[in-house]
């Protein structure tokens, strides 16, 4: 680019193209594709299936208690600033004890960190886990922002299938045969997206087993990550 003279030269980073890849798995363009050939203007009502945020539903309202809370913590002025580690202890405290509810034992808030959403969460567990050389087990069908992310993060993906004719349980024999002295975590989506299945506490517990009994022989630290997509109440 010319500056008055001088020229500019930009150093954005050469596309990686596995990341590309990565981000090319999504159903968008079908969706876009079938979009395009509808009429909404006609008599039969569009119903948006691929629409996964219920809160545009009258039935999903923000509950009131939790809309008060929210102007009132705006119009306290204690919180415009940046966040300090006891700004958050309230709000961790609060969660593990709902979490802790149906459990013989309290989950500690210093177990619970709080993420500007999903997304921010996978971001930062993937980079904990990102290392050359490493892999780590996705579902499939999965949710793009894991692949990503763990591309992003130098990890090779191995995906484990999800099984239609179970209600889209866990392949369990696919996660032992994927698993390998390099396997650093595996994601299970409970409730599941894009699957909408949700897994019982046994399955849970069989799918933790399977992985453990994989990697047992290579004597390593390993991870399940079990991302929990939450809607908490006040
Ligand atoms: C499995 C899963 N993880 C993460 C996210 C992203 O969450 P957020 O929008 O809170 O960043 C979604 C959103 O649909 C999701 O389905």
């Amino acid at each position: 680019m010319e500056d008055g003279g001088r020229s500019t030269q930009w150093r954005f980073a050469a596309p990686n193209p596995t990341l590309a890849a990565a981000g090319e798995r999504s159903i968008q363009k079908a969706l876009l594709q079938v979009h395009a050939c509808l009429d909404e203007r006609g008599p039969r009502p569009v119903i948006p299936l691929s629409h996964g945020d219920p809160s545009s539903a009258p039935s999903f309202r923000t509950a009131p208690e939790a809309e008060e809370a929210l102007v009132a913590a705006v119009r306290s002025g204690e919180y415009n600033g940046y966040p300090t580690p006891a700004t958050g202890l309230p709000a961790r405290r609060a969660v593990a004890e709902y979490l802790s509810r149906d459990l013989p034992y309290m989950i500690s808030h210093d177990d619970i960190f709080l993420t500007c959403g999903g997304s921010q969460a996978i971001e930062t567990v993937m980079s904990v886990f990102g290392q050359a050389g490493v892999n780590i087990l996705l579902p499939m069908p999965g949710y793009p922002k894991h692949e990503a992310h763990a591309v992003f993060h130098r990890m090779e993906v191995r995906h484990y299938n999800l099984l239609p004719e179970r209600g889209w349980e866990v392949d369990l024999e696919a996660v032992e045969a994927l698993a390998d002295g390099n396997t650093v975590a595996i994601v299970i989506t409970n409730p599941n997206n894009p699957c909408g299945s949700v897994y019982t506490y046994e399955h849970l517990a069989k799918v933790s087993i399977a992985f453990v009994q994989s990697l047992v022989t290579f004597f390593l630290i390993l991870f399940v990550v079990i991302e929990v997509i939450c809607l908490l109440p006040c």
